[in-house]
Order: C-alpha cells, then sequence, then structure tokens
C-alpha cells in the first residue's frame, strides 16, 4: 500500500478563492442553445421557452458566473439581431459553426434567464466583424443609465429590468487562424484598446477580459498575451486563457497526469500579467480569467458542420468517461492552488455542445464530467490552502515527476476544511493522510467518485454507470483514506 500526506496549516494560505471560477459558458453553437436551454415545443419548456429538465440539472451545479454569447460564434454576431420583437428578428447565415442563427434567443431572453438562475452574465463583444462603437452600445443597451434611444429601447424590449453585465471578453481567441477577423496581436491591441476605452466610458463599473492564448500549441503562445496586454495597457482587468486537454493516444497512465499542464500554463500566463504590469510600473496588475476548460477531443473533427441543414446541427456532442471527469477535477483543483491568480473560470460548455448535460427530445443525460463537478458544489467558500505533498509520484510523459495524488484544499471561515483529491494512478491504492496542522477533522460530508474501468461513460442505455457515492472517512487529528486507484476524493471536516 503506498502513502501520502497532505500537510496543510491555517495559515498557510494562497488566497480567497473567487467564487466565479465556478462558471459556465453558453454559446450558440450546435444545440447548446437551442433544443438544450431553449427548446419551446419540449415537454419540458417553461413559460420563456427554457427547459426546466435542464435548468434544474444545471442548478445542481451551482454556476456562478456564464459566458455568453460565444466562442467563435461571437466573432460573426451582431447584438441587435437578437433584442427586440421576435418575429421581426433576422435569421442569419452563421459562418463559425456553419449553420443558420434564427436570433429567437438574444440578450434579454439571455439577461432574463441569469435572473431566473442567478447566474451572472459575462458577455464577449464581437471583436471579429464588429466594430468598438457596436460593442460600447451593447454595453450601454444592458447597463447603460441615460436616457437615450438605446436604452429606451431596452425598456421597450424588456419584460422587467434584467441585471446589468458587470464582466465583458474583448473578443474571442482572435489568435486563432479560425477565428472570424483573425488578425496579428498589434492589430487586436489596437482594436481592443479602442472597444475597452468606449466601453469603458459608456460604463467605468465593467470589468474587462483581454483574449489571449487560445492553445498554448500556437507559436505565437506568450508573445500575443504580452502585445495584446502592453497595447491595451490599463484598461485589462484579466487576461483569457483557454484549455481543452485529450486523451487522443488513449493512454489512460499519462491522461490522469495532465492536470499538470494546467498548472504550468497558469505560472506562464501569471508571469506575462506580472511582466507587463511592471513594465508599466503598474501596482495594477491584470489576473487570469481561464474561460474555456474542459476535456475534448473525440468530436473534435467538427462533423455535423455544413451538415444536412438540419437545425440546430448535433456538434460536438462528446460523451465523457470517468478519465475524464478526473481531468476535470484536476482543472478546478488547480484554479483553487492558484486563488491568488485565477479570478474567473468557465467549463465549455454546459449542454450539449461538450458538456455535463446531454438531451436527447425529452431525455436528459447526465455525464460523467457532471459528478466531478457537482463534487465541488457546497465545497467551494473559503481560502485556498498551501498542500504540502509528502509520497509517491507517478511519471508523466510531459511533466516529469508528479505526484501520485493531486490535491486541493480550502479552509472557509468558519473553520470548514474542504479536501480534494484525485488518486491519478491506474492501478495503486493510496492510504492519504490529511494533516491540518494536527487539528481534529469532523467529518462533515465525504464522497468518492470511482469505477473499476476508467473508460466507463454515462450512456443513455446505462445512464449511472459513473456516479458519485458517500464514502466512510473516519473522524481524527489526521484522518486516514483509501482511496482506491483512478478516484476523485471530496469531502469536508469541521476542524477543532
Ligand atoms: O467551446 C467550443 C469552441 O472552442 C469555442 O467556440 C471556441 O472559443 C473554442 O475554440
Amino acid at each position: 500500500m503506498t502513502k501520502a500526506t497532505f500537510n496543510l496549516h491555517p495559515h498557510h494560505h494562497v488566497g480567497q478563492v473567487d467564487p466565479r471560477i465556478f462558471g459556465g459558458f453558453l454559446e450558440h453553437m450546435g444545440r447548446a442553445v437551442y433544443e438544450g436551454i431553449y427548446e419551446p415545443t419540449s415537454a419540458h419548456a417553461d413559460e420563456f421557452g427554457c427547459r426546466t429538465d435542464v435548468l434544474a440539472a444545471l442548478d445542481e451545479l451551482d454556476f456562478t458566473v456564464m459566458r455568453y454569447p460565444g466562442g467563435n460564434f461571437v466573432s460573426n454576431y451582431h447584438w441587435r439581431d437578437g433584442v427586440g420583437p421576435v418575429e421581426n428578428r433576422p435569421t442569419r447565415r452563421e459562418l463559425a459553426w456553419g449553420t443558420i442563427e434564427p436570433n429567437s434567443f438574444g440578450t434579454n431572453e439571455f439577461l432574463s434567464l441569469c435572473d431566473r438562475t442567478g447566474w451572472s452574465p459575462m458577455f464577449a463583444v464581437n471583436l471579429g466583424t464588429g466594430s468598438a462603437e457596436e460593442a460600447a452600445d451593447w454595453v450601454e443597451y444592458t447597463n447603460g443609465q441615460l436616457a437615450t434611444d438605446i436604452t429606451k429601447q431596452r425598456e421597450l424590449d424588456q419584460s422587467s429590468n434584467t441585471s446589468k453585465v458587470p464582466l465583458w471578453c474583448l473578443g474571442n481567441e482572435m489568435d486563432g487562424p479560425w477565428q472570424i477577423g483573425h488578425m496579428s496581436a498589434s492589430e487586436y491591441g489596437t482594436k481592443a484598446r479602442q472597444a475597452a476605452h468606449m466601453m469603458k466610458l459608456v460604463d467605468p463599473s465593467i470589468e474587462l477580459v483581454v483574449s489571449g492564448t487560445s492553445l498554448p500549441d500556437n507559436s505565437t503562445y506568450l508573445n500575443w498575451d504580452r502585445e495584446a496586454l502592453e497595447a491595451v495597457g490599463g484598461f485589462a482587468d484579466y487576461l483569457s486563457t483557454h484549455r481543452y486537454l485529450d486523451n487522443y493516444s488513449g493512454d489512460t497512465a499519462a491522461f490522469l497526469t495532465s492536470g499538470a499542464a494546467i498548472d504550468q500554463q497558469i505560472a506562464e500566463i501569471d508571469s506575462v500579467c506580472r511582466y507587463v504590469a511592471g513594465k508599466r510600473r503598474s501596482s495594477k496588475r491584470p489576473f487570469i480569467a481561464f474561460d474555456e476548460w474542459n476535456v475534448w477531443y473525440r468530436t473534435r473533427n467538427r462533423d455535423g458542420m455544413w451538415a444536412d441543414g438540419n437545425f440546430p446541427a448535433h456538434l460536438v456532442e462528446e460523451v465523457y468517461d470517468l478519465q475524464d471527469a478526473l481531468v476535470c477535477a484536476q482543472f478546478l483543483m488547480s484554479f483553487i492552488r492558484n486563488a491568488d491568480v485565477v479570478k474567473i473560470a468557465n467549463i465549455a460548455q454546459i449542454v450539449n455542445v461538450i458538456a455535463p448535460v446531454l438531451t436527447d427530445g425529452d431525455r436528459l443525460l447526465r455525464q460523467t464530467i457532471f459528478e466531478a463537478l457537482a463534487m465541488f458544489v457546497n465545497r467551494r467558500e473559503g481560502r485556498a490552502l498551501h498542500l504540502g505533498y509528502e509520497g509517491s509520484t507517478l511519471g508523466s510523459p510531459d511533466f516529469g515527476d508528479v505526484a501520485m495524488v493531486d490535491g486541493a484544499a480550502i479552509l472557509s471561515d468558519n473553520g470548514e476544511l474542504h479536501v480534494y483529491a484525485v488518486n491519478r494512478s491506474v492501478d495503486g491504492t493510496v492510504d492519504l493522510e490529511i494533516n491540518l496542522s494536527g487539528a481534529h477533522l469532523h467529518v462533515v460530508s465525504s464522497e468518492i467518485l470511482h469505477h473499476p474501468t476508467p473508460s466507463t461513460q454515462n450512456t443513455w442505455e446505462n445512464p449511472h454507470a459513473v456516479q458519485r457515492s458517500a464514502f466512510e472517512t473516519s473522524d481524527d487529528a489526521a484522518p486516514l483514506v483509501q482511496l482506491p486507484p483512478h478516484s476523485f476524493f471530496a469531502a469536508t471536516f469541521k476542524a477543532t
């Protein structure tokens, strides 16, 4: 039996965990909006045409911020198409995902949904085919207080007053050649600065996210981020970064260590943020918005694009297995460990498109990654603690030796300790000791996500194959939990 210890101390903390790291992302793509969130003809539709079954499942995940409306989609989206009487809205050709956009769901439908769900809206503006002025007008439409034609239009369009939009992304993945309106970092920097300037003139309270490198494999990685941040200067509150991990090689052992990539990416992006702030002699540094993350590789071929004209297309409907769920848990643990620099993170996406929830007609399926995400709910308030790891390591093809047990811990103000741990080994059980500087730890709740076969998926035929379950853990001065191979453990203790 292998042993590992998490050495924690209540005073050795990294920073307050920003609730916004538990965000989601809803894009007009495939069946995410149409047939996912919004389906007026569904047996589950509410008075707003939204699917109550989908919203109830998402409610279990308690998302904080919700990024909208794209993604690649936004770079050819004009927000005015999606407001006003539905019958007057245009149906447009949508080039990013090769479909049509009927615009029956738009700004006000989304904002009213946010009011009902409690999601805080995070909008991305179109810096592909859109202009700085169009972006500023959107801020005025959602947040403006002065009586202008634009805000009067909002009052006509909204059935009730909705929340304002506090957070805005300056475009999406503008470094990627696939992006509509793709440009160089210096061209982007100029356009983003112009948009940021106008947007903050309209509403100085908004926060802005600069579009950073979308893929660390891109040749412009880090240079793009530096140039864009330098150009946007003091308007930049956050720098966006994205990552989709994959298991193309089918090597479970290697895949289970790939969460190390996230720590590395955060460290590299953070160094650019600090460098740019230092060079500006500025005490205001941009923080990280990890505003797209997930596992995605089985459906990256974009099958369904330009398909048969059916709307909406079944696009990138990845079916996840247990290994993917364990990697998703590693993403969130990494964000927690880096609480001092990662302030926002959005799983991409929330329904049907690379998502924890799938629909099929009136049926709904909770995927394996849903189970992992649910284990963070009610266990996420407080300060992230430094985690001193002692124990076995595993060799990773890309990251050298990594801890066999990947972990994170949060201490809440009322003395509750939340602990997460992924046993990354494919065949080794581990005895994990949790030591909060000798404090007595009384178990409040304790769960595990495990299945003997890591490639097991939840399917329509077997929807509950991989499920979290209660896990017995003893009260102790340093409780010892026995983690089976390839498993995810989450627990809350009361420390005395
Ligand atoms: O989330 C799916 C797509 O992945 C987004 O539209 C894009 O930003 C990223 O490449």
